[in-house]
């Protein structure tokens, strides 16, 4: 088989590539770079640094390795600045997938893609989310992950290919970028203390998440690619017990400073609501568990001190933050619109 991890050098996409590298696959990857690091790469993967918003260069790439089966997890994952800059979403997300998918399918050589989506699609909906809900996403990132979606359904079936698809919950670990000040709480948290800064919960913190720690996802992920029972099935990947964003502050409080008794400086503060983050969202697994096997190992508490343990070995990171927004409103956290991380 051969294979292309899009967004190879990011978390979820570093170490699907080591996976698949382990099982002695040939893995051609990509990434430009954005939001991954070469430090994530697997020397073993041929690896390419590739914008896959620029469509000549793409299309060129892509018709020349012709992909058996493509992993797509090239993302800009910031879904709560979607709403700031829907361009820049819309054209790494959808506008990236469909310039890899095209030319791959063009070769004649695609049998499968495994497409990396989110629980933003549910949106707003009454959770827990289980996949055959309908698609109602409230953000420009769900949006674009809904035509992402629903773009792979529709090409499969004119033009002959397999695909599945995966729903991740938060996933967390080794590798996720401690310096992206707009996504993954967990990190922020930890590396808000790093610098010796409290961090900051947005709305009154009671909104409740589901986290996965990165080897509760990896494995099941891989399987789909090679499992023809799950073919053109959709898949909720992640642990049904939710947390309140307060609870989880709480905890890597307590775990960071090895008690329950840290610096009153470190009080998280509360700023208003983010637009359009949805109170609840978990989801059910019965599916992944019932045909992918899938299975929580990582309790939240461990996965929350390896995470920790990981990131000192990284040090203090400083966030980075973009030059401008493509919208202006007083609704863009005081977070971003100041640099409080
Ligand atoms: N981490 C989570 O909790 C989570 C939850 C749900 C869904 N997802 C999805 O899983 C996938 C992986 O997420 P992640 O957390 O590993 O994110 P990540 O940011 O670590 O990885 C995404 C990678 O895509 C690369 N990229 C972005 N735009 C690109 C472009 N135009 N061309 C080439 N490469 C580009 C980035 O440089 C980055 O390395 C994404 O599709 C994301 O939407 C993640």
């Amino acid at each position: 088989m051969r294979i292309l991890v899009t967004g190879a050098a990011g978390f979820m996409g570093s170490h699907l590539a080591d996976a698949l590298v382990a099982k002695g696959h040939e893995v051609h990857s990509v990434d430009d770079l954005s939001g991954g690091f070469m430090r994530n790469v697997n020397p073993a993967c041929k690896f390419k640094q590739l914008d896959l918003r620029d469509r000549e260069a793409t299309n060129k790439y892509v018709s020349e390795i012709k992909p058996e089966l493509i992993y797509h997890l090239a993302a800009d994952a910031t879904e709560g600045r979607s709403q700031f800059t829907p361009v820049q979403c819309t054209e790494r997300n959808y506008m990236a997938y469909l310039n890899t998918l095209v030319p791959a399918i063009r070769s004649g050589a695609l049998k499968k893609v495994v497409l990396t989506s989110s629980m933003s699609v549910y949106g707003a909906q009454t959770p827990p989310f289980s996949e055959d809900l309908d698609r109602k996403p409230e953000d420009i990132y769900g949006l674009a992950k809904t035509a992402m979606e629903r773009s792979t359904e529709i090409l499969s079936e004119v033009h002959n290919f397999d695909y599945t698809i995966i729903r991740p919950h938060n996933v967390y670990g080794p590798r996720q970028n401690l310096s992206d000040p707009y996504r993954n709480v967990m990190s922020i948290f930890i590396n808000c203390l790093m610098n010796n800064k409290n961090f900051y919960v947005y709305g009154d913190g009671e909104q409740t998440r589901a986290f996965s720690y990165i080897d509760d996802f990896t494995p099941y992920i891989t399987k789909a690619g090679f499992d023809d029972k799950v073919n053109g099935e959709i898949f909720n990947i992640g642990p049904v017990e939710e947390v309140t964003i307060n609870h989880l502050g709480e905890i890597v409080l307590e775990k960071y400073f090895g008690t329950k008794d840290w610096d009153k400086k470190y009080t998280p503060k509360h700023l208003p609501p983010r637009p359009k983050e949805v109170k609840e969202a978990y989801c059910t697994v019965d599916k992944a568990r019932k045909m992918l096997g899938y299975n929580t190992t990582v309790h939240l508490e461990d996965g929350i001190e390896k995470m920790i343990a990981w990131a000192r070995s990284m040090g203090a990171q400083k966030p980075v933050y973009l030059d401008d927004f493509e919208l202006h409103s007083d609704k863009i956290p005081l977070t971003w619109k100041d640099k409080l991380i």
